[in-house]
């Protein structure tokens, strides 16, 4: 039996909440499993067929150890570790031949001019990219209201359906599809 992983990144719990929600939304048409950056595997088990990944946008960018300090000096973030997260997972992760992938961000609900600067989820896929990950689909940006969240309404439900579509999306693709 082929599955999910969806690897997150957070510092408020938000990025968390929606790692969950895309979760339960693929789990409609395959298993999946749920794990923080410091968690996931290095290698990538042979039988995901999709993995997810997202974080929060830190200075515009994906969080890297100085946003991390930033984070818990000016905004009481407890982080165990600054120097590790999702962008370290992804420069170190082994993945399988074929993988489906899909990049997700969080980001401030701000005009639209500033959150265009905002590119934590295209670092992201370019990582998956290195990888040799084909990915599956666009990314996708979740807001948040504040630094500290919460996520805006109905952000929780759009990852929901986003995850859905992308279970879907793979469930069409035979097992050895490129591109
Ligand atoms: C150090 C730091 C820098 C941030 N920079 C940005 C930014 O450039 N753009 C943005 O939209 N949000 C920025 N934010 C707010 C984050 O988007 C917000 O904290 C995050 O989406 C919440 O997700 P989390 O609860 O999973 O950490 C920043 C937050 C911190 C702590």
């Amino acid at each position: 039996m082929t599955r999910a992983l969806v690897v997150y990144e957070s510092v408020f719990g938000d990025a968390r909440q929606i790692a969950l929600a895309i979760a339960e939304g693929l789990a409609t048409r395959l298993p999946v499993d749920v794990v923080s950056a410091r968690e996931a595997p290095a290698q990538v088990p042979a039988d995901v067929r999709m993995l997810v990944v997202g974080g929060p946008n830190h200075a515009f960018g994906m969080p890297r150890p100085a946003t991390r300090e930033g984070a818990v000096r000016d905004h009481g973030a407890r982080i165990p570790d600054t120097r590790s997260g999702l962008h370290e997972w992804l420069d170190r992760a082994q993945v399988p031949r074929a993988l489906n992938a899909a990049a997700f961000d969080t980001r401030m609900d701000r005009p639209t001019l500033i959150t265009k600067l905002d590119h934590a989820a295209r670092t992201e896929e370019k990582l998956l990219r290195g990888l040799g990950a084909d990915l599956a689909a666009p990314a996708e940006h979740f807001f948040v209201s504040g630094t500290k969240g919460p996520l805006v309404d109905g952000e929780e439900d759009r990852a929901r359906r986003w995850g859905r579509a992308l279970g879907e999306l793979v469930a069409a693709r035979p097992a050895n599809a490129h591109g």
